[in-house]
């Protein structure tokens, strides 16, 4: 009789990975559901980005919860976030001063909800995401990657 070959199942290593980085910073899920609320809170205070959000965004559940999302995938990798943000962002009218803006409402917002290491762990890797999101405004306001240029 031969033997059934033992199946090597993949096992995920993600919740490993959450679990360490949930412990190596003190972030979770409730803490960054505040994080995502409170800076919302202030961005749409704002006199430069609130009419930016305004504009686009009449429903603010829905982004809040995205934003979570995104933030769960981002910082626990928890992989809870499915979407594209980049074209969301190519068109606005924005430059490096909104993302400037953007980031100082955020690192303040940081370290008012996390722990010191749970601060620097979301900061970092917003200033990374927003140096990308720019490069992509910027991009579009020049036409499309790799284009050709108008050499007329
Ligand atoms: C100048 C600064 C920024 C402005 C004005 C801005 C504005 C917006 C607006 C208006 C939306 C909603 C778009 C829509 O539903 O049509 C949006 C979505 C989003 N933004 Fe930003 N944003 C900025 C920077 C950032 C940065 C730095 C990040 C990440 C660190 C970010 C992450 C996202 C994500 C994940 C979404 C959801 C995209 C989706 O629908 O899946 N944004 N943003």
């Amino acid at each position: 009789m031969t033997q059934a070959a033992p199946r090597l199942q993949p096992v995920s290593a993600r919740p490993a990975i959450t679990a360490d980085l949930m412990e190596r910073t003190g972030l979770d899920e409730p803490l960054l559901t505040e994080l995502v609320h409170r800076f919302y809170g202030k961005v749409r205070a704002d006199a430069v980005l609130g009419p930016i959000f305004a504009a686009r965004i009449d429903d603010w559940e829905p982004h809040l919860e995205r934003m979570v999302a995104f933030w769960s995938s981002v910082a626990l990798m928890t992989g809870r976030y499915h979407g594209a943000p980049v074209p969301k962002h190519a068109n606005l009218p924005v430059d490096w001063s909104h993302f400037e803006r953007w980031l100082t409402l955020f690192r303040e917002t940081a370290h008012e909800t996390c722990s010191p290491e749970g601060a620097e762990h979301v900061i970092e890797r917003a200033e990374r995401i927003a140096r990308s999101l720019h490069i992509a405004v910027q991009d579009a306001g020049q036409g499309a990657p790799g284009a050709i240029p108008n050499l007329s």
